[in-house]
């Protein structure tokens, strides 16, 4: 069995884009991330304090919009269509969930597609359907990273995502696709989850669920991914995975944390890397 280890490709990977942001410098093109974070959910401002370090590391300049929880819904409109106008900015990240009183897709609709590092806005989700270049989702596009990384192909494998989120199962599904695996997709309502994992080659998790997939449920060698991130009661943080059986008996396994978790992050700073080479260009 073979830990693949999001947390050494993460580093390799803030490392390149740290190379082309100095490039990018010396052109007069600083790369920029706009973050808007409403409310106080512990989580979210966890996940964004990481992403403004991580920009720190890399060079790309960074801004943190945080609005209160009971921000209206054109308030935040104007700060999107700001970042949209905004020449210094290359990608604009709505922090994910938002209030009950907003529409998400609205406001994830109003964000330019060309300035989208998340990968949520339907031009991307489209065009990432249809295999055409776009932005696609940060987490499943670790994922595919990881894989090349320790030179697993996807093609031709039996894939069993679990989880059909837009954030993670669906875009994964997409870019599991375009790399020509064959994919089985199950979720809350799927009758029989093991009768779907067991025949799979590749098991890739994603629900928020602690030891959702056990021993029994994945085939001997199969490759399992873990995109889980939860709390147990004692504070510690689990996947979805029930770690200990299942490594003994899978090819390849990513750990929580240290397996998607840091990939995520890296995938955010080379899209906004990614986003201002365009400036080069204009
Ligand atoms: N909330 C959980 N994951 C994500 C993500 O990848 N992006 C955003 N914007 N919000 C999230």
């Amino acid at each position: 069995m073979e830990i693949l280890d999001g947390r050494a490709l993460s580093s390799e990977i803030k490392a390149r884009c740290k190379e082309d942001v100095a490039k990018l410098k010396e052109r007069g093109i600083t790369p920029g991330l706009a973050v808007i974070l409403v409310g106080d959910d512990p989580a979210s401002h966890t996940y964004v304090a990481m992403k403004e370090k991580s920009c720190k590391e890399v060079g790309i300049y960074s801004i943190v919009h945080k609005m209160p929880e009971d921000i209206s819904q054109d308030k935040i409109l104007e700060t999107i269509e700001m970042m949209n106008q905004n020449p210094n900015i290359d990608g604009i990240l709505l922090q994910l969930p938002l209030p009950e009183h907003i529409n998400t897709q609205k406001l994830l609709s109003a964000i330019d597609p060309q300035k989208d590092v998340d990968g949520f806005h339907p031009t991307n989700v489209g065009k990432l359907v249809l295999g055409l270049d776009a932005f696609a989702p940060c987490t499943p596009l670790g994922v595919m990273e990881l894989l090349k990384k320790y030179d697993i192909d996807p093609k031709g494998k039996d894939v069993c995502v679990v989880g059909a989120s837009n954030i993670v199962g669906k875009p994964m599904m997409n870019l599991l696709l375009n790399a020509n695996a064959t994919v089985d997709i199950c979720h809350i309502y799927t009758k029989d989850l093991a009768a779907h994992t067991r025949d799979a080659d590749m098991v890739i998790v994603g629900v928020g669920k602690i030891g959702l997939i056990t021993a029994d449920m994945v085939k001997d060698g199969a490759i399992v991914i873990d995109i889980g991130i939860n709390k147990t009661e004692d504070g510690k943080i689990v996947g979805d995975v029930a770690y200990e059986e299942v490594s003994k008996k899978c090819s390849y396994i990513t750990p929580v944390p240290g397996g998607v978790g840091p990939m995520t992050i890296a995938m955010l700073m080379q899209n906004t890397v990614k986003s201002a080479k365009r400036r080069v260009d204009a």
